[in-house]
């Protein structure tokens, strides 16, 4: 089965996601972690991140791998051969994002890699537009939701744990820019697939969004 979960920044896919995949042994794909990892690269080169065709032939000349490896909450990144895995989650990467992933020629680099990885099957994808444009005839689509306050609140433990001290205010305003901003592009947008089934996250704990998604995989329930 192919499984694909969308939904904004901080909805918790990618926990749920990695869980649930791990629940049907399954293997854990990470769009959001690929784009974060050419962002990066674009970041260490000094390049204009408003520059789309530097950014396309970047993307073309860069490899990124993921892998799954046990006892990690998120999985490791590698960039040209390089674990960049700690690096990708900062609040600079946070900010460079949504502008490399709005360009054409990245997307397409990113969304040809992501076909190839899912093609074997037995996949959990989660991103933005992973029901409506890279996987539209996955099995089964999620849109994650949560109220903004929540997802602020989630992401600033989760930097907190990473060392890195955010107010919550301006986590939750990047949060909204971020939404924002991949929302309005005009290249695959944040957006719901009509047949996507839509999570509210808010006030739920991780193990009852992963019940329900489980739920709803089981063989026997209706797409
Ligand atoms: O973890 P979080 O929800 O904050 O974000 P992410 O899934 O790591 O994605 C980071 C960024 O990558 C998003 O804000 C989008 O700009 C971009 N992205 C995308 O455009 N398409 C995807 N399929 C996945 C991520």
């Amino acid at each position: 089965m192919i499984i694909a979960i969308d939904g904004p920044a901080g909805a918790g896919k990618s926990t749920v996601a990695r869980l649930v995949a791990r629940f049907l042994g399954y293997t854990y794909l990470d769009t959001g972690a690929m784009y974060r990892a050419l962002t990066l690269k674009a970041l260490r080169l000094a390049c204009d991140l408003s520059d789309p065709d530097r950014l396309s032939a970047l993307a073309a000349g860069t490899e990124i791998n993921l892998t799954n490896p046990a006892g990690r909450e998120h999985p490791a990144v590698s960039l040209d051969g390089v674990d960049v895995t700690d690096q990708i989650r900062t609040p600079e990467v946070n900010r460079g994002v949504p502008k490399v992933a709005a360009v054409p020629g990245v997307r397409a680099a990113m969304i040809r890699r992501q076909r190839e990885l899912a093609s074997s099957g037995g996949v959990v994808m989660d991103g933005r537009d992973i029901g409506t444009n890279v996987l539209p005839g996955a099995d089964r689509k999620f849109f994650l939701t949560a109220s903004l306050e929540e997802r602020a609140r989630r992401r600033k433990l989760e930097l907190e744990q990473n060392g890195y001290e955010v107010s919550e205010e301006e986590i939750r305003a990047e949060i909204a820019r971020r939404d924002k901003a991949d929302q309005e592009r005009p290249v695959d947008p944040l957006v719901r697939a009509p047949d996507a089934i839509l999570i509210d996250t808010t006030g739920q704990s991780i193990d009852q969004v992963v019940e329900l998604i489980l739920f709803y995989c089981r063989p026997s329930a209706q797409k």
